[in-house]
């Protein structure tokens, strides 16, 4: 059923988060997944804005980088704001297929602090680079080669997935034989939701690393923190992801598939060789963190999005994290409280597995 704000013939709790009914009311008592209103309060209980971050010092010490690490400051702020432009769009896409109320009320959380990052290299931007800089960063980043091609293997599926939701919100205008059928729904949602955990898990957190080696460097701290703040979100939707992700599976088992699963490895295998293209372009005579370094993170990245969507390794050789100084420099500050804050990497602690007994009584 195509969406309606109030559906006055069913109840409040939905039958399923997608294509399922509810009555459009949220009442938090009674809802199918109770993890929707959890998952609703640690989102807020990380609001933060990105005047909290004092960004003075970074003005003088940008100055002191040497030009090819100034570069890479602009184009790694550059892909990660492109990034963020396409979670917005995702989210309110999304939002629009999920039949469980609750749950639209968490992609709406969540799409609010994607204006947040957006708006924080913006603030970034205008703080330490002058006009020219800035243009710089948010334009000569969609020229390189390598960066185009890598975002391109994810916007033209998630655009597939989209092009499938168009048609599926138009079926009630349209013959039976151009209607979208409830299975091509379920495997675009799918597919669309994979390659969105790649942008979320893997190439924002790869971007992540090139400012948490700066600061290790002692240099652009303040930049760095803000990064910081955005890294914890973001492991924080990959979370809520992988959990949509695990309830889709469990409402429709069909989708349990041995093409689905090599589906999803293929994609994180290229993804992850894109992302070395990048990386041999952007690091090039840059010594803050090495080629190997680097490729030896993405590679532990990958596993552990496949591991927490209950896959194997595919990367035997990085199972564990070798540089730990990425999730020391990376850990969140709070400004406002009396420290830094360390908290646990959601990613390592989330557990996703596909299991299937059923999603009548599902209760996360
Ligand atoms: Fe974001
Ligand atoms: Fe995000």
């Amino acid at each position: 059923m195509s969406f309606r704000f109030y559906n006055g013939e069913m109840n409040n709790k939905s039958t399923g988060m997608f294509l399922g009914e509810d009555s459009g009311i949220r009442n938090y008592d009674d809802i199918k997944y109770p993890i929707a209103l959890d998952l609703n309060s640690a989102l807020f209980a990380e609001y933060w804005i990105e005047h909290e971050i004092k960004l003075q010092k970074d003005i003088e010490e940008f100055r002191g980088l040497n030009e090819q690490e100034q570069y890479g400051y602009k184009m790694e702020t550059g892909a990660l704001n492109w990034l963020d432009s396409i979670a917005t769009d995702f989210n309110f896409w999304l939002t629009s297929v999920i039949t469980d109320s609750s749950w639209r009320s968490v992609f709406a959380l969540i799409n609010s602090f994607e204006v947040l990052h957006n708006r924080s290299y913006q603030y970034l931007t205008s703080t330490v680079l002058n006009d020219q800089e800035k243009r710089q960063a948010f334009d000569d980043v969609r020229k390189i080669p390598q960066m185009v091609k890598r975002n391109a293997y994810i916007i033209e599926p998630l655009q597939d997935m989209v092009e499938v939701l168009k048609r599926y919100n138009a079926n009630d205008y349209v013959k039976d034989e151009h209607k979208v059928s409830d299975l091509e729904l379920k495997q675009a949602i799918f597919k669309g939701m994979v390659n969105y955990q790649i942008l979320e898990g893997l190439y924002f957190s790869g971007g992540f690393v090139y400012f948490h080696a700066l600061a290790r460097t002692n240099r652009m701290i303040g930049s760095n923190s803000l990064i910081s703040m955005i890294k914890e979100d973001e492991n924080q939707h990959s979370v809520v992801y992988g959990t949509a992700l695990q309830i889709l599976m469990l409402e429709f088992p069909e989708l349990n598939t041995e093409e689905n699963l090599q589906y999803t490895i293929d994609r994180f295998k290229t993804a992850v060789e894109l992302e070395k293209d990048w990386v041999r372009y952007i690091l090039k005579d840059i010594d803050i963190i090495s080629i190997k370094e680097y490729d030896d993170y993405i590679e532990y990245l990958a596993n552990l999005i496949l591991r927490n969507s209950g896959m194997k390794d595919v990367y035997p050789n990085n199972s564990e994290l070798k540089s730990k100084w990425i999730n020391t420099y990376g850990a969140k500050h709070r400004p406002k409280s009396d420290g830094i804050s360390t908290r646990e990497d959601f990613l390592q602690t989330s557990s996703i597995a596909y299991q299937h007994s059923g999603g009548e009584d599902f209760d996360l």
